[in-house]
């Protein structure tokens, strides 16, 4: 799924986590030799280096949020591993603080030496998580797939039970899609064969978005574990999804698509 902090497209979280995961093992390494290679010089190396990985973190954090409220579909299963990356890195980097805070005279001793290994190794498996969440859950990839066209998301608020417009008629063509928030509710709006149709945008099976999956012959495909349902009735074509998805009424009218009944 495309990434919410982005530069034409470009996700950013991804281009800037290579620093702080540069600079803050690699004081470790520069701490360690001062105290074990009798190199009391490299001491403020490691401080020097101490201090760019706490602030790039810092920075990287932003973009990496905002991914995290924007773009990771809510109760999935990538959710609470996006949660548990992002909760871990702030630890890491809070301990990284105290290890910095307890350096100011340059000392480095077995204890702030034991904390940074420790929050390398929180460092580690944290960022291992951040690639699944990369390679599996596919946040921050920009795929499009032949006639996907590109990524298209709206916001609206509506009265439940009121017909609202959520899509020019032209807009789409066949086999796209397009994720509409209604009153917060995420559902999917796609153009098939026989017209357009519109279903949650949550897989049943582990919450991957349908959104960001592939249209193609009246079905919708996740690409998380590769599920496939049908998008006019949200029945299950192909599983691990055993449970259907829920469909919504939509017709055109006019140049427009209406959602005949928004959901509160
Ligand atoms: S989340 Fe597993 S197939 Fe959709």
């Amino acid at each position: 799924m495309k990434s919410f902090a982005n530069v034409k497209g470009h996700p950013i979280h991804p281009a800037l986590i290579p620093f702080p995961f540069a600079f803050l093992p690699t004081a470790l390494l520069f701490d360690a030799g001062s105290r074990w290679l009798a190199r009391p010089a490299w001491a403020i190396t490691g401080f020097h280096l101490l201090q760019l990985g706490i602030l790039s973190g810092l920075v990287a954090a932003v973009p990496g949020a905002l991914d995290f409220l924007q773009r990771v579909p809510p109760a999935s299963s990538g959710r609470s591993r996006a949660l548990r990356h992002g909760l871990l890195n702030v630890a890491a980097i809070a301990v990284f603080a105290i290890v910095w805070s307890l350096r100011r005279d340059d000392r480095v001793t077995g204890a702030t030496l034991a904390l940074e290994l420790l929050a390398v190794a929180v460092l580690l498996y944290s960022g291992s998580l951040g690639g699944t969440l990369v390679t599996r859950n596919l946040i921050s990839v920009d795929h499009r797939h032949a006639n996907a066209g590109r990524w298209r998301e709206t916001r609206i608020t509506a009265p439940a039970g009121t017909p609202v417009a959520i899509a020019r008629a032209d807009e789409l063509e066949r086999d796209q899609m397009k994720l509409v928030i209604v009153n917060g509710h995420r559902l999917v709006l796609a153009r098939t064969g026989n017209g357009y149709a519109a279903f949650d945008d949550g897989c049943t099976h582990r919450g991957g978005s349908l959104a960001d999956g592939v249209c193609i012959d009246g079905a919708v495909q996740c690409l998380w574990h590769g599920s496939q349902f049908d998008c006019a009735t949200g029945e299950v074509r192909s599983g691990p999804a055993k449970k259907k998805i829920r469909t919504y009424e939509v017709k055109q009218q006019k140049d427009e698509v209406l959602l005949v009944s928004p959901p509160r």
